[in-house]
């Protein structure tokens, strides 16, 4: 099927290219949903920009493409507006054809497959080894995970990258630290686990992830403050990294500890992420000599007390100097950067990605903008590549400030999962107390993960955002309940009426009532968004389209009975619309990595 909104584009690029000559027939028509049904389905704003361009009136140039329009089967009225807008009034039988055309169009709802696809490499998640995951890991990880999943609804090959922080000198005092004396990785592990480990202020405690993070603590404080035991952390370091088989064995340990923990918070997420996709910095370690090598190969490297630097071409440092990047220290180490700059040739070179999408929070942005650069400098990355960096802003506590448990440390995120799940079963219970204990464990896991997605999804991700479970479990509102609740109430219409909505595709649509055709032209809307979500990079778009959907849902069902209208075929035809603003709720929020359930 052919989508609304691109009929309606290439319309107009053909009227622009007839006005105003063809050379002109390129330029973007700036076509959108109207977001008041007072200016029509959709408004083309381009005749602004352009008039500047030409010198001319905006609505004459408006005017002038008007003229030429072709309008036959898709819009009743065209009109004027303002300085030059072009307001655009679907049809009803287009409206009718659309619909139906999207009701028939399986799982794809409409959704062309992208013509061509291409490899995409989106890197998310990344969290640390040795380290829990906390509440910053929840937005990379949802954020890429929604991305990479609309991309592959859309047809591209995409390839997901989990960046672990599992290398680097920390590694050196942890194992020194946790090592003891001899024996392989895992023995020490085993040994740890049944021993117990005792933390410098007397604590006694089983060895399990959760300590993970005080083993780090514990390491650190007695590396600053123990100068022999930071000596021996230093030669485990260059041990681990010239590949002494009881260091590797030893970090091995940890890593197998720490991705246990990680599974485990991926599987209550709910997100895509497996073990094919751990690509860590590890990974890159021996190609980091080839790193700095290359560099020197196309003359960007530079030395610069005993460190050798590259300087990207437009970055200077508050003193207006060039500002380096530096890319292996004076003591032979290899930094951060040095290794993005490896992950991104590997991606290039081996993966064949076309466009490299990193999810990191925003404080990165310089990072990526000097690798990126470099990258292009040193030609690594060609004009064919696209590289984007998806920056996003911090989760808030209520007081405005970056969100902390009561005692003011990190939140972990298995433990905002935990309580997710808590208030979510909660909810449920008062909503509906006649459950069945493992129905309402999995109503509550869909709810409560659902909402805590939802809530950093919805929100533009640059932008800081207020963490408050009472606002995003509510059931009315931009929520996941919300939409969760809608799909439900479908289902009981369904229900209700003994309707199997398998058989539902074949009936055909007749849109009558005004708040029929406002839900069917919303649902038209579903594939300019999602070009839109893959364009923007940014979920939030998809997030309000479907609450508007949800709605209109809702007005739909306040003005149209749909199991007794005076009718039979306004019952199929309502019945029909109702089945495919499920399945778009489903498919949409499936793309959110978010479920619905059937009841709740
Ligand atoms: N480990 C990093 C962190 O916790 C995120 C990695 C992001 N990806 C990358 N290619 N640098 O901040």
């Amino acid at each position: 099927m052919h989508d609304t909104q691109h009929i309606l584009s290439q319309r107009l690029a053909r009227a622009i290219g007839a006005a105003l000559g063809e050379q002109h027939a390129e330029v973007d028509p700036q076509l959108r949903p109207a977001n008041n049904p007072k200016f029509g389905d959709y408004q083309a704003n381009f005749a602004m920009g352009l008039a500047k361009r030409l010198g001319s009136k905006p609505r004459d140039i408006a005017q002038q493409v008007v003229d030429q329009l072709d309008t036959t089967g898709v819009c009743e009225k065209v009109e004027l507006a303002g300085p030059g807008f072009i307001n655009l009034h679907l049809s009803g039988e287009f409206i009718d054809k659309q619909v139906a055309a999207m009701a028939g169009d399986g799982q794809r709802l409409g959704v062309a497959p992208a013509n061509p696809p291409r490899t995409v490499v989106v890197d998310y998640s990344g969290p640390n080894v040795a380290k829990e995951m906390h509440v910053g890991h929840l937005r990379s990880t949802v954020i890429g995970d929604a991305i990479a999943r609309v991309m592959d609804f859309q047809g591209h090959n995409v390839i997901r990258q989990n960046h672990l922080g599992d290398w680097g000198t920390q590694f050196g005092m942890l194992l020194e630290y946790w090592g003891g004396s001899t024996g392989s990785g895992t023995a020490r592990i085993e040994r740890l686990r049944a021993a117990s480990i005792t933390f410098s202020d007397g604590r006694e405690k089983q060895l399990s992830i959760r300590d993970l993070d005080a083993l780090y603590r514990e390491a650190k404080k007695k590396d600053d403050t123990d100068p022999a035991f930071a000596q021996r952390a230093r030669q485990c370091v260059v041990a681990l990294q010239s590949g002494d088989e009881d260091h590797v064995s030893r970090w091995r340990g940890l890593f197998e500890e720490s991705k246990r923990h990680f599974e485990d918070v991926y599987k209550q997420l709910d997100v895509l992420l497996t073990d094919d996709d751990y690509r860590g910095e590890s990974f890159y370690n021996p190609k980091l000599p080839g790193v700095v090598k290359g560099l020197e190969q196309v003359g960007l490297l530079q030395e610069s007390q005993g460190a050798k630097v590259v300087f990207p071409e437009g970055f200077a440092d508050r003193e207006g100097q060039p500002q380096a990047m530096i890319v292996q220290k004076s003591d032979g180490g290899y930094l951060y950067a040095t290794t993005d700059l490896a992950a991104a040739r590997y991606r290039v070179d081996e993966l064949h990605a076309e466009r490299m999408i990193y999810v990191t929070d925003s404080r990165q942005s310089q990072h990526f903008a000097m690798v990126f650069k470099v990258l292009r400098q040193a030609g690594w990355a060609l004009s064919n590549v696209q590289l984007e960096h998806v920056p996003f802003g911090t989760v808030l506590g209520k007081d405005n400030k970056p969100f902390k448990t009561r005692e003011g440390g990190t939140v972990k995120l298995i433990d905002l999962l935990d309580e997710a799940q808590r208030r979510a079963t909660e909810v449920i219970a008062q909503k509906n107390p006649d459950l069945a204990d493992d129905e309402r464990a999995q109503i509550a896991h869909a709810v409560g993960v659902g909402a805590l997605k939802y809530a950093d999804l919805s929100n533009d991700r640059i932008k800081d955002y207020v963490f408050d479970w009472d606002r995003m479990l509510a059931f009315d509102g931009n929520t996941a309940p919300y939409l969760q609740n809608a799909f439900v109430r479908i289902r009981s219409i369904f229900r209700k009426g003994g309707v199997d909505p398998a058989g539902l595709t074949g009936l055909s649509i007749a849109i009558r009532e005004p708040a029929e055709r406002a839900l069917a032209v919303k649902l038209l809307q579903l594939p300019g968004v999602i070009d839109a979500v893959a364009q923007s990079l940014e979920p939030h778009r998809l997030c309000t389209y479907l609450y508007e959907l949800a709605s209109a849902f809702h007005q739909f069902y306040e003005k149209c009975p749909v199991l007794k209208p005076d009718a039979e075929e306004t019952r199929d035809s309502r019945l029909a619309l109702c089945g495919l603003v499920a399945r778009t709720l489903k498919t949409g929020l499936g793309l959110l990595g978010i479920q619905v359930i059937d009841q709740m």
